[in-house]
């Protein structure tokens, strides 16, 4: 076991630069337009008590099945009066890839959002109830959100390269971070771990922007997972892209799991059943007028696509619904 482990996380995250690109865009109900390594602007604090251990979490040791990163308690997400999901208690386990599914509107990305604390980013936002992370409440006064967003990293729906090289979007959150040396190992590293080494070896000094969509959204993941994160958040992360481009992603998030702890929002369950774990349903109450998220259903992928426990699950999965 590495030494890590008490080290409070340090480093910062990516600035946010105003008219910058790397600025994190709100992540208002249609952007998606933040950073993959996204964070506020913040200092550091070593004060944190949040611990993290991600180079022992990654070190290829046992994982337990079920051993726990996040624990939702009744969480509940509003934008002023509006409460857009309610009482969401679940766990998410270490390397598993959990997926968040259900028809639009339930609060999928805001529930996401809440796990690596981008809803801070929405003036409007309030959580209630306990994300706790490794035993951690993620909201605790001395939780630095920018350290969070370094271990807890985010892909958002459309890709969205920095117009920089190829190598400058993944050497990024390093170079943020103050890592100076190796810098070709480590973008060369997240480049493969995002299975795109081969198709940009060649052509580093690229612009991001000259890739197809496919390539650009594995060259955010590189830039995500580049910081080394021990979490990541992905939304809809193929919506915007072609069938052959989707399964490439596929193929890499069941890579990943290796390595990675991964939550996953999606509109495609056939998605949801090929690539996770565990599947949360999630649907939309109303009552006098007013939309609530809920969580319906979470249990084991198969169990969810064969033998779902809620009517509203298994009629949302047959296409009766949604
Ligand atoms: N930034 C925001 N400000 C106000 N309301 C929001 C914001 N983001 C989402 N909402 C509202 O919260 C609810 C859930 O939205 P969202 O989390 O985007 O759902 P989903 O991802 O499942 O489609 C919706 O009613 C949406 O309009
Ligand atoms: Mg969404």
């Amino acid at each position: 076991m590495t030494t890590d482990k008490d080290a409070p996380i340090s480093g910062e995250m990516p600035r946010n630069e105003g008219t910058d690109a790397t600025a994190p865009a709100d992540p208002g109900p249609d952007a998606d337009g933040g950073p993959g390594t996204g964070g506020a602007a913040g200092t550091e604090n070593l004060d944190s008590p949040l611990h993290l251990r991600p180079a022992e979490l990654r070190g290829g040791g046992e994982v337990e099945h079920r051993d726990k990163v996040f624990e939702l308690r009744k969480v509940s997400v509003s934008y002023g009066s509006h409460r857009a999901v309610g009482d969401v208690s679940m766990d998410v386990f270490q390397r598993n890839i959990t997926a968040l599914i259900g028809p639009s509107g339930c609060g999928k990305s805001t529930l996401l959002r809440c796990l690596n604390r981008m809803n801070d980013l929405v003036p409007s936002a309030r959580v209630d109830g306990e994300v706790i992370y490794h035993g951690e409440n993620l909201y605790g006064p001395r939780v630095d959100p920018v350290q969070v967003r370094k271990v807890i990293g985010m892909v958002f729906q459309k890709p969205n390269p920095f117009p920089k090289s190829i190598y400058d979007n993944v050497a990024f959150g390093p170079r943020t971070m103050g890592i100076k040396q190796n810098m070709d190992d480590i973008v060369e590293e997240a480049l493969r771990g995002a299975a795109l080494w081969d198709e940009v070896k060649d052509k580093l000094t690229s612009n991001g922007l000259s890739l197809s969509g496919g390539q650009q959204q594995r060259l955010c993941i590189a830039r995500a997972i580049a910081v080394k994160p021990e979490v990541v958040l992905m939304d809809e992360p193929c919506s915007a892209l072609d069938p052959i481009a989707t399964l490439k992603i596929e193929d890499l998030i069941r890579q990943l799991k290796d390595e990675y702890t991964i939550v996953i929002v999606t509109h495609n369950m056939q998605q949801a059943a090929r690539v996770s774990d565990m599947t949360a349903f999630f649907s939309v109450r109303t009552s006098e007028g007013k939309r609530t998220g809920e969580l319906v259903e979470y249990d084991d992928t198969e169990k969810i696509f064969s033998t779902p426990a809620d009517r509203r699950t298994e009629d949302y999965i047959s296409g009766r619904f949604g």
